[in-house]
């Protein structure tokens, strides 16, 4: 859907959300290179997903919205312009029954920015100290590792944890189109998460059996 388009539903919600990101030389361990920096959050709901949130058409533009939400949420009211649009689509519903009223369905606009590494730092400082939502909606900012090590451990582990909405393929898509990760790589790494996720799946019937039994005692 284009950005216009999706203006045109004044019934709808609206929330834009924005990946930022830089080129960097830091090195894991003084030796991998992690070649880029890209910033997600942990949300207040356990979910990853990027800065951002509702905004208000009929009071702001989607991108000064963005930027107040960026303030309250990582303490520094970046800039954000048309050009850092990338897609605008309607957020995946979970009942049926609300996809069929418009009032409340949700258009869900990403953007993307590349900043300078020092911003970065900036935003990860001024995040966990200034910005109102620390501790509460915002849980703290992640770096995502776009690696993969020797071991396997990297980018799939981190494919591997539980999404807001279609935040995964957000970045995955990102991550192709910048090409901040190679097609090849980041297939592996995604078949990985795969296997790992039938390995969590049995560390969780496990955990479930321990508590089953504490259960009982208490
Ligand atoms: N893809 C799809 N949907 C998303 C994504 C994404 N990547 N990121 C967020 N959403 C959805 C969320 O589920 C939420 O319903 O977009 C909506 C708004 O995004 P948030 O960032 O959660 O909104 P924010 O304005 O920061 O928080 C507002 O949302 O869940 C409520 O009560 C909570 O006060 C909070 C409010
Ligand atoms: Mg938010």
């Amino acid at each position: 859907m284009l950005r216009a388009e999706a203006l045109e539903c004044s019934g709808c919600r609206q929330a834009c959300h924005v990946m930022l990101y830089s080129d960097t030389e830091s090195k894991l361990f003084g030796k991998t290179p992690i070649k880029h920096i890209v910033l997600m959050q942990m949300r207040f709901d356990g979910l990853l997903g990027f800065p951002g949130g509702l905004v208000k058409p009929s009071e702001e533009t989607l991108e000064a919205g963005l930027s107040r939400e960026l303030l309250e949420e990582i303490g520094i009211a970046l800039p954000i312009s048309v050009e850092d649009h990338v897609e605008s689509r309607f957020a995946p519903t979970s009942s049926p029954s609300s996809s069929s009223s418009s009032s409340s369905r949700l258009i869900i606009h990403f953007y993307v920015k590349k900043i300078e590494e020092e911003l970065i730092r900036e935003v990860e400082k001024a995040a966990a100290s200034t910005a109102a939502d620390h501790g509460l909606e915002v849980l703290g900012m992640v770096r995502v590792p776009l690696y993969t090590l020797k071991s396997g451990a990297g980018l799939s582990f981190f494919l591997s944890h539980s999404f807001i909405g279609n935040a995964r393929s957000q970045l995955v898509r990102s991550l192709l189109r910048l090409h901040l990760v190679s097609p090849n790589e980041l297939h592996k790494a995604l078949a990985q998460t795969l296997q790992m996720h039938a390995r969590s799946a049995e560390d969780l019937q496990e955990a479930l059996a321990f508590t089953e039994v504490q259960k009982r005692h208490f």
